[in-house]
């Protein structure tokens, strides 16, 4: 599975009168090797992660629990998606500046990474990432 920009797509699911059960696997429906995996969890009502976007890494981002908002903006397209489902996964690629907030309560946000944690590969500020992708700043 490959995707070029920022992309919702469906894990698989497999139903169960036990529970659910989702999985992603390099090769296969992962479509990229994950080194690393963190957690955001017990958000405090109003918290609004900081935007930034990443030089190299790729990443996915899943709602394993409750619902957040994610604001993907590349050099053409800016979009808002609510995730709430523990089978949807929001691909992000390098240089896409990334927002996340509208935390509901009890929500735990799952981030898979292509590379070991370098903060290098950020960029923090909105003003370099236009430099960095040639958008004109208002
Ligand atoms: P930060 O990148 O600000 O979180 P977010 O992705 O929500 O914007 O990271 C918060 C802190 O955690 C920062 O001091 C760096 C540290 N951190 C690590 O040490 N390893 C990691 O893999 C990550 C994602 C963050």
């Amino acid at each position: 599975m490959v995707f070029e920009k920022p992309t919702l797509f469906e894990i698989p699911k497999i139903c169960d009168p036990r529970g659910n059960l989702s999985v992603l696997q390099y090769p296969g429906t992962l479509p990229f090797e994950a080194v690393r995996t963190y957690w955001i969890y017990d958000i405090p009502g109003g918290a609004i992660r900081d935007g930034h976007a990443y030089h190299s890494q790729q990443e996915i981002i899943i709602a394993l629990s409750g619902s957040f908002d994610v604001t993907t903006e590349t050099d053409d397209e800016r979009q808002r998606v609510t995730l709430s489902r523990s089978n949807q996964g929001l691909y992000i690629p390098p240089l896409t500046w990334r927002e996340i907030d509208r935390f509901s309560t009890n929500a735990v946000a799952l981030i898979l990474s292509s590379s070991l944690y370098n903060e290098i590969d950020y960029i923090r500020d909105k003003k370099t990432y236009y430099g960095i992708i040639g958008h004109e700043i208002e």
